[in-house]
């Protein structure tokens, strides 16, 4: 499924307009500049239809694409993005909370950490969120990259540790670096059996 075209098709800032649920839906959550804009990319191979920037907050509305007519891909904007003005910080954090938690169609939400950093409170605020909604989601760990493969290692089992008693997750801990590509087919993998075929 992630050899069909991306076509960006709708961006939202508020519920209202979401476009409809036709498809199924995997969603990319985490802080901001944790990589989810980037993994889209690597991810469909098609740099560029998903715009990334080394600025965090770049993200700014839900933003939908489609695979063909088998999946939809939606990138959400980053939380915890700390120069962003208050009002606005607090409208998308609570978009990206009514989307994860009341959206028809979504399968997946795919939460994004950066392995180096770990999770934080906001990540676990989404967890406890996704729980109640009974939303399944999968813990992605980013930018492997950047550590010791051994902290890598680390990092999952720690994040494996905390989250084991939590029932809405679903498939173990992915790392991928979308730089270089590392993890990148496993996680293809993964979702690719979320798709309508
Ligand atoms: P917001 O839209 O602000 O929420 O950010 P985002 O989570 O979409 O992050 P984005 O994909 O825009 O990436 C943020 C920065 O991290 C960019 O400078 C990317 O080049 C960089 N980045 C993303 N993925 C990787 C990775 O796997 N390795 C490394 N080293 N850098 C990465
Ligand atoms: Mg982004």
């Amino acid at each position: 499924v992630f050899r069909n075209h991306l076509d960006f098709f709708a961006a939202a800032k508020i519920s209202s307009s979401f476009p409809p649920p036709t498809l199924p839906e995997i969603a990319f959550a985490g802080r901001s500049n944790v990589g989810k804009s980037s993994l889209l990319n690597a991810l469909t191979r098609q740099w560029g239809v998903v715009r990334t920037s080394d600025k965090p907050g770049l993200t700014q509305t839900i933003n939908f694409f489609k695979l063909a007519s088998k999946l939809c891909l939606v990138d959400l904007p980053g939380y915890g993005f700390a120069y962003a003005k208050e009002e606005v910080k607090e409208s998308w954090e609570e978009l990206v909370k009514e989307f994860v938690s009341t959206r028809v169609g979504l399968q997946r939400v795919c939460l994004l950490i950066d392995t180096k950093w770990g999770m934080k409170a906001r990540d676990f605020e989404l967890i406890e969120l996704m729980e109640r909604s009974k939303t399944p989601y999968q813990i992605v760990l980013t930018k492997t990259d950047m550590v010791f493969p051994i902290d890598v290692a680390r990092r999952a089992m720690q994040i494996q540790e905390n989250l084991k008693k939590r029932k809405s997750i679903v498939d173990p801990v992915v790392m991928v670096s979308s730089k270089s590509g590392a993890g990148i087919r496993n996680l293809r993998s993964v979702l690719a059996k979320i798709a309508r075929f």
